[in-house]
């Protein structure tokens, strides 16, 4: 069994009265690509934050590579790609990616090189040189992707990353991913399509703050006796929206 990347044990998070995520325990395997898949609120972008270290849940534990979270050093070595981009609009896309780059701390000649392959990665070289304000929904989510892989991070957490891309460069970015987890990159992933959460190698099914499944895509579909993780989710008592 490869080694844990992220330990979640008893977390939960309550905002008011409202109880978001309830007694979450999972554990992330190195070197995997894990799909977290849930309808629309039940807290995902919640759950990513606490593995980011963005969040202090209310209560639990959160242990990433090892050290309890939030821990500056491993934050650094995290790639956190935000559900609403968080992009300066009247900036071009290379002076954000410059920008970025300096937050991590890469030495100009590493950043030139890291953002001419993260440009290139996410099809945006062309267009590096306009602002972000004239980018459409799709090329500003590519441009966020390009900013929280720019320091080579050993974990990269992306919150819905491809809502708005189009299905050719849907599948590039999985490729991408791919090639970076071959390289010992850990990928998290939230999502809601669900050919998506086929290609994860891993999944977490949620809903209301808990955890109703984990398993591998064909492991979860062979229980429930269906084709598809759609389905799985209907027998579940929840339809999701396929994309
Ligand atoms: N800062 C906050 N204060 C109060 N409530 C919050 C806060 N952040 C999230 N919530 C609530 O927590 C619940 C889960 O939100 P979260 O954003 O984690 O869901 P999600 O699964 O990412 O949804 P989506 O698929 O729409 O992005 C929602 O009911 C949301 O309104
Ligand atoms: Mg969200």
């Amino acid at each position: 069994m490869a080694e844990a990347c992220i330990v979640m044990q008893q977390v939960q998070q309550v905002y008011g009265k409202k109880q978001v995520l309830s007694d979450i325990n999972l554990t992330i395997e190195q070197g995997c690509i894990y799909g977290i898949l849930g309808p629309s609120g039940c807290g995902k972008t919640t759950l990513v934050k606490a593995m980011a270290g963005i969040l202090e849940p209310t209560a639990g534990s959160v242990q990433v590579l090892g050290e309890a979270m939030p821990n500056l050093a491993v934050m650094n070595r995290i790639g956190y790609m935000t559900q609403s981009d968080a992009l300066y609009q009247n900036l071009s896309g290379v002076e954000n990616l410059e920008f970025f780059g300096a937050l991590y701390g890469l030495k100009k000649k590493d950043l030139q090189a890291a953002i001419v392959r993260a440009l290139d990665l996410v099809k945006l070289t062309e267009a590096q040189h306009n602002l972000v304000s004239s980018y459409s929904g799709g090329m500003k989510r590519r441009l966020s992707l390009a900013a929280a892989i720019l320091h080579q991070p050993r974990i990269l957490i992306l919150d819905e990353p491809t809502v708005g891309i189009d299905p050719v460069l849907r599948r590039q970015i999985w490729q991408a991913l791919y090639d970076m987890v071959a390289h010992g990159t850990t990928v998290i992933v939230t999502t809601h399509v669900m050919d998506e959460a086929d290609r994860c190698f891993q999944l977490m099914m949620m809903r209301d703050g808990m955890v109703l499944e984990t398993g591998s895509p064909e492991a979860i579909k062979k229980k429930y006796g269906v084709g598809t993780i759609e389905e799985v989710f209907v027998m579940l008592g929840e339809v999701v929206q396929s994309s």
